[in-house]
Order: structure tokens, then C-alpha cells, then sequence
């Protein structure tokens, strides 16, 4: 049935419970799942039309015609802004919500009603095929700009689907997968990110992912999509399941799952009505189910009465001057860049990449761009003849896959030609290494680049850099031998051009790593369980991803997290910490610590600066990272101008995930408050005593005698049924024997014959009174 993506019907929101009691049970039925591959069911009886909804995140992905079995094919040409992992390196909020409202204003004058991104899975390896699409390996710096972009894109009333919810970090496997993950690594590292999109965004829909968490499909997971996301967090939306991630259609009803995507052929629909009238599913959860998919409509339908149009060379201008902010200048030894365009005849550029660019990774977000400018096109536009040798092969210019092949001959022309001048360099991944659906399998450059990386630096001048690839690449085994390497990621439609403005210093590189690039692979902790074996993974490395775990194991890096070079100098000065004491009254959202210090452009131009505020908790009783990102700020500055930063650090912010008693919770000691302009470059530090009562774990039948001794009552009341048994915990008599059989569990001193007292029967008694069972 050909039905139109979105009639201009108007559906109120507040119409939708009086239209869903109006609905039959396989109309309910029906809406709780898609119409074909894009759309939502619509139900002609009532004029209920469908909605589109469509990839995300970094530009529009709609498919002009019919849908092919995978959805991938022939999408409306669109703005391909750079992808999250380029947007993540700017560290800058207004950033990204600009891109968001562009990517939103598209959406609308497409006619699509929510656009599927982004997605805000943790960095957890180097490997995963997706990272390109995800913003970084720290939690705080994922979820405050995807809120941002969020933000931006619902500002213009269409909606976002934040992805892939949850523990989706790889995608080997990645629709059987279980991510075994212990509860206090989900709660600090894999949900936070979500968690502060739909606190301070609340996304129209949430994608669950693929992947089981814990043994437990993501789609039918009733903890993670009923208590923790709605419960606990407040989403008011819709959850949607990955493109076929729903396992048993259902359960996954009962636990949340409100849209099944694509169309399940009625097949699982029909699995639902048979359920409700099996009686063993509720009818209300089914209700539930079609209110949330009808409510989208209806917000989708407001923005369709009145589409809009989109002006492309505007967009393009932006896409053009994001690229520029996303660039990341690793290096820059004797400020080789910027160059000169007065001396362009100085410049060889080398490398195929810059003249067919890597902009854009592959799979689901893959955009059919408005205009492509290549760096070649960008040096033309300014009239600068650069002598340009491609030097290699791409494998998709060769027309086959695999890696970009090496070319013995166009390599020596490359040499000989670079030789005694400025090389500018294009390298980076081929678009076959990096891709939605499986992971890379190692982190090097393709040998072809490599080698022209190699004997090139040999003999030119200078040698530049310039990076093409969506997650980080190993540059330990080259970098020594050129002067300056400039990481563009996946800079999006406007790469070339971008690139071209930061080489000649139209503009200064601003971006800062948002992941760490280790020296080799095999120092990132969590490779040691990558990517599992039969269909489980196994977080082992816990809380210790990204720097966290490079910090902790005490590896050097080629560049740190957080690190990022421009055409100016910073200097961080003036710190100051104010804290307030934590009392049972303090609010999760209150602020607690406030943390002030001034930043100088102490270079010769304009610049922008992004201090970084990290935590640490030294002498905490449990296992930490040395340090954690809680706080940044991308500041403009003109040459000596100074300006005070004031960051903040709320309850939540200091807290740890208790896993005794399932609860955030703040260590009271000291907290050290280090800011600088990187992870590992952190000129300013001070300590504080946070004030906060001393966290209890409830007592139950194997708290340690210590654990007892932290409950006066209860231990008053054990030191009595002791009796004289007491005395051999009595820190003050004997403190080393006290110290040693502090650990015994209470129950231990019924049955070891230390007292004749503490019966089990009066163990029992004094837990029923002050412990759990
Ligand atoms: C991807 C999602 C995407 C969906 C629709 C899935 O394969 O994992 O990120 O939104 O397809 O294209």
C-alpha cells in the first residue's frame, strides 16, 4: 500500500489518547511497528499517516525511491557536515548545536520526521568499525555535546534517536553479542553519555542497540529500557529497536520497546495480539506503546505542515567552517605550518587523498553530499598551481576493494618530485577499514601510504601531514621523520577546503583529541578482551578505557587525550577552589565544588583555547582512574587577552557508582582539581577536602566485623551478645590483633567458638533488627 511519508493531516499531541482508544487491537498492534523499511504504520481508517524517519547523524540520509532490502542505497543529496568523531574534537557547544540545527532544518525540508542519530557509544577500542560515527572515550565529553547537537537538530521540530542503546561498542557479532559489563563500569562509563542526553535534551526516540547487555537483548531489556532510561533518567519518548534488533517481539513490549524498525512483514504483530489475548501481555502495555509511536507523529506532523527550504551553499559554507574547528594539529615542529602561500612554489602535494578525499565513513550514515571540494580543488579555487603526485592507489579508485594499493611507480614520481621542498602529504584510512558492521583489525596506516610517508619525509624539505581517517591511527612508527601532522578525521563534504584554509593559516587549527592515540594497540586495556569470543565480550578492563586506562597502567602516548596544537600559545594561571560541604540535603544537580582559573593568548594571533578540568580521588577505597574529564570550555582569544573560566563540579559530578547499595555516591577526602590543555598536560592543580558523610554499606550476614564497627548501634548491640569475646576487637587494646580479625565476617564469630554469647540465633536477631536479611 503506497501511503504518502507524511500527509499534512493535522494529529495534536493531545489528541492521541482519545485516537488510541479509538484503535482496534491490531491497529494498536500494528503501529508498534514499521510500514516498510523508513516509514511508521499509518492507519488509513483514521487518517493516521506515516512518518518518516531516516539516517542521521551527520547529514541526511533519505532514500529518494523505494527502499533496497538494506536501506543503503541512492539518498537526496544532503550537507555532509564531518562525523561525530571530528565534531567531538572541537570541544565547542555552539558548534555542534549550529550543525544540529542545519542537520534539523534539512530533516524538515526533506519532509523526514526524526533523524536517526546520533550515537553516543564509548570509544571502548581503537578497533570498533563505528567509531567514526561516535563522539569520543569519555563519557562527560560524549554527552554534553550530543546534547548540544540534540538540541539543535529538535530546535527545528523534527526529532533525534539517540543510538545505540546500550553497550553497543563494537561490531563484530554485533547483533548476538553479549557486552558483559559489571554494573558500576555501566553506570560510569557506557550509560552516562546517554544518560545526559536524554536528562538534558529528552531526544524524541532512543535506538536500542543490537547487542545483548549482560546476557539480556538490549530490545527486550526491561532494566535498561524501563527503569534506568524512564524510571530513573525521565525519557518522556519513544524507544525504537535498531533495524532488526527485536529478538522475541513480546517481551520486548513488556520491557519498553515501543517501535519495531523495519517493518517485521506483520509477523510480529500478530505475535502481539495473539499474546494480549493469551492473556500474557498487558493490553495497557500495548496502549502504551502505540501512544509513544503516535505521539511522534503528531510532533513530526507539526513540522510538516510547514517543510521549509534549505539553502545548500549556506550549509556548505558551515560544513566548510566546522571542518576547519574539527582538525586536530598533532604536531607542528618549527611551526612548518602555516605555510606560506607566497612561497606555494615551494609545495609538492602528495597522496591521492587529496584529490579524491575520505570525508565520510561507511554503512548506515553514509551521505550523497551536495558538493565535494578536495583539497587540490581548494588549492585551485585560490589560484595556487600546486604540483600534485598521487603517489598510491585507492582501492575504491582501482575499483576493488581492500587496502589502497602501492604503486611503485607513481611512488618514485612522488619522491623525486618532493625531493629538497615542502611535501604536503594526504594520508589516511581507505573507506574498506573503517565501516558500520565489522571492526578494523589493526590501527596502521595502509602500507602504501606508509611507504610514501616514509621516503618522502627522506628527502623533501619539510614534510606535512594531513589525515584522512575516522578513528584514530598509529603514528609512532613515522612521525619522528615529518615535521607536522594535521588529523582532519572524516571532515565531511568541505574536507578539502578546510584542510587547504588551515595549511595556509586562513584559519588556525582548534580541535583537541576527544581519544587518546596510544603508541601501539596493545597498551589500551581493553584489547586484552577485544572483541570476544563465542558471541560474549568481556569488559574486563572495567572503568579503565581511553586515557583512563593508559593514565592508570602509566603508558606513554604518541598524544594524549584532550590534546590539540594551534598558530598560538595558552597559559593556564590563577587557579582557585571554593567547595561546599556534601549533607543528605545536597541535590545530585548541585553544585558542590566551583573551580575558577584564567586563560591567556600568549601568541601571536587569535586563537581558541580548550582548558580541560579533570578529578581525581587519591586514597579513595575504591578503584579509580587517576584522573576523569568533568569539565571544558572552548575559549576564542585574541593575542594577550586574557579570560577567567569558572567551571563547576555538581554532587553527581563527584560521585562514584556504589554497587552495595545501587546508588551514586560521594567518597568524603581528598579530591585533587587539575586544568590544563590536555590530560597529560596539567599546569594547575590543588587539593580539597570534600566534606560528605562517610558512605555505610547496609549490614547484612557477611559484613566484616569492620563493616559492624561503622554502625554504632548495631555494633553496640554485637559487642554485647559478644561479651568478653568483645575484648579481641577492641582497637584500642590490641590494635594489631583487632587490625588482623577486623575482616571476619559477623557471622564467622557464631561457629568459631570465639563466643559463647552470639549465638546464631541472636546473629540472627540483631540482622533482622539492622541489616539486610
Ligand atoms: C544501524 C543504525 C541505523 C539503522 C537504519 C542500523 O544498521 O545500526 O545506526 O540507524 O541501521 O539505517
Amino acid at each position: 500500500m503506497a501511503v504518502d511519508t507524511i500527509a499534512t493531516t493535522p494529529l495534536a499531541v493531545a489528541d492521541v489518547p482519545r485516537l488510541v482508544a479509538g484503535l482496534t487491537l491490531e491497529e494498536k498492534a500494528s503501529l508498534c511497528s514499521g510500514q516498510d523499511f523508513w516509514n511508521t504504520q499509518a492507519v488509513d481508517r483514521l487518517g493516521i499517516p506515516a512518518v518518516m524517519v531516516t539516517d542521521g547523524p551527520h547529514g541526511l540520509r533519505k532514500q529518494a525511491g523505494a527502499a533496497d532490502h538494506v536501506g543503503l542505497h541512492d539518498s537526496v543529496p544532503a550537507t555532509c557536515f564531518p562525523t561525530a568523531a571530528g565534531l567531538a574534537s572541537t570541544w565547542d557547544r555552539d558548534v555542534v548545536r549550529r550543525v544540529g540545527e542545519a542537520l534539523g532544518v534539512e530533516t524538515r525540508a526533506h519532509d523526514v520526521g526524526v533523524l536517526l542519530g546520533p550515537g553516543v557509544n564509548m570509544k571502548r577500542s581503537p578497533l570498533c568499525g563505528r567509531n567514526f560515527e561516535y563522539f569520543s572515550e569519555d563519557p562527560h565529553l560524549a554527552g554534553e555535546l550530543a546534547a548540544d547537537l540534540v538540541d539543535g537538530i529538535q530546535s527545528q521540530g523534527v526529532g533525534t534517536s539517540l543510538k545505540h542503546f546500550a553497550a553497543n561498542n563494537q561490531e563484530t557479532d554485533r547483533m548476538r553479542v553479549s557486552a558483559e559489563v559489571d554494573e558500576r563500569t555501566l553506570r560510569e562509563i557506557y550509560l552516562p553519555a546517554f544518560e545526559t542526553v536524554v536528562t538534558r535534551a529528552q531526544p524524541w526516540t532512543v535506538m536500542c542497540a543490537y547487542n545483548k547487555v549482560n546476557g539480556v537483548y538490549a530490545s527486550q531489556d526491561p532494566w535498561l529500557l524501563t527503569e534506568v532510561l524512564r524510571d530513573e533518567w525521565g525519557f518522556e519518548g519513544l524507544v525504537v529497536s535498531d533495524w532488526g534488533a527485536v529478538d522475541d517481539r513480546v517481551e520486548a513490549v513488556a520491557a519498553g520497546l515501543d517501535l519495531e524498525m523495519p517493518s517485521s512483514a506483520g509477523i510480529n504483530d500478530a505475535r502481539i495480539v495473539a499474546a494480549v489475548r493469551a492473556g500474557e501481555l498487558d493490553e495497557a502495555l500495548v496502549d502504551q506503546a502505540a501512544t509513544r509511536v503516535l505521539t511522534v507523529v503528531a510532533r513530526a506532523l507539526e513540522a510538516a505542515a510547514d517543510p521549509g527550504t534549505f539553502d545548500a551553499a549556506t550549509h556548505h559554507a558551515l560544513a566548510h567552517e566546522v571542518a576547519t574547528r574539527t582538525a586536530v594539529l598533532l604536531k607542528n615542529d618549527g611551526d612548518v605550518l602555516p605555510l606560506d602561500p607566497a612561497a606555494a612554489d615551494d609545495l609538492v602535494v602528495v597522496g591521492e587523498m587529496a584529490r579524491t578525499p575520505r570525508y565520510q565513513g561507511a554503512g548506515s550514515s553514509q551521505v550523497n553530499p551536495t558538493r565535494l571540494v578536495s583539497a587540490l580543488d581548494a588549492f585551485a579555487e585560490r589560484g595556487l598551481d600546486v604540483p600534485f603526485h598521487p603517489g598510491y592507489v585507492l582501492a575504491e579508485a582501482a575499483g576493488r576493494p581492500g587496502q589502497d594499493r602501492d604503486d611503485a611507480e607513481l611512488r618514485a614520481e612522488a619522491v623525486t618530485a618532493a625531493a629538497g621542498r615542502t611535501a604536503v602529504v594526504f594520508a589516511g584510512l581507505p573507506a574498506v577499514d573503517e565501516s558500520e558492521g565489522y571492526d578494523r583489525e589493526h590501527m596502521e596506516l595502509p602500507a602504501s601510504h606508509l611507504a610514501i610517508l616514509r621516503e618522502v619525509s627522506a628527502v623533501a624539505r619539510r614534510t606535512v601531514v594531513v589525515l584522512s581517517n575516522g578513528s584514530a591511527v598509529t603514528v609512532s612508527g613515522w612521525e619522528d621523520s615529518v615535521d607536522a601532522i594535521l588529523e582532519t578525521w572524516l571532515g565531511g563534504q568541505a574536507a578539502g577546503s578546510a584542510a587547504v584554509a588551515l595549511l595556509l593559516g586562513e584559519a588556525a587549527p582548534s580541535g583537541r583529541l576527544a581519544e587518546s592515540i596510544p603508541v601501539a594497540l596493545a597498551d589500551v586495556p581493553a584489547q586484552l578482551n577485544f572483541p570476544g569470543e563465542n558471541g560474549s565480550v568481556r569488559y574486563g578492563e572495567g572503568l579503565f578505557i581511553g586515557y583512563r586506562g593508559l593514565d592508570a597502567t602509566g603508558a606513554d602516548v604518541s598524544y594524549p587525550f584532550g590534546h590539540g596544537l594551534t598558530y598560538t600559545s595558552f597559559e593556564h594561571t590563577d587557579l582557585t577552589v571554593e567547595s561546599d560541604d556534601v549533607t543528605a540535603d545536597t541535590a545530585p544537580g548541585d553544585v558542590v565544588v566551583r573551580v575558577g582559573f584564567t586563560v591567556t593568548n600568549t601568541g601571536p594571533r587569535e586563537g581558541v583555547a580548550v582548558p580541560q578540568l579533570y578529578v581525581g580521588r587519591p586514597g579513595s577505597a575504591v578503584t579509580r582512574a587517576p584522573r576523569e574529564l568533568r569539565g571544558f570550555e572552548a575559549v576564542t582569544l585574541q593575542p594577550g587577552d586574557s579570560r577567567r573560566v569558572e567551571l563547576t563540579l555538581t554532587r553527581r559530578d563527584l560521585s562514584h557508582w556504589d554497587t552495595a547499595t545501587h546508588a551514586w555516591v560521594v567518597e568524603p577526602g581528598a579530591l585533587e582539581v587539575a586544568v590544563g590543555a590536555s590530560s597529560r598536560d596539567l599546569p594547575l592543580t590543588a587539593t580539597v577536602d570534600v566534606v560528605a558523610p562517610e558512605p555505610v554499606a547496609p549490614l547484612h550476614r557477611y559484613s566484616t566485623i569492620d563493616e559492624w564497627r561503622r554502625h554504632p548501634e548495631a555494633w553496640a548491640a554485637l559487642v554485647d551478645a559478644m561479651g568478653d569475646a568483645a575484648q579481641m576487637f577492641d582497637t584500642e587494646a590490641d590494635p594489631a590483633m583487632a587490625a588482623m580479625l577486623s575482616a571476619i565476617p559477623g557471622i564467622k564469630v557464631t561457629t568459631m567458638g570465639f563466643s559463647d554469647g552470639l549465638t546464631p540465633e541472636r546473629f540472627e536477631e540483631l540482622l533482622t533488627r539492622y541489616g539486610q536479611a
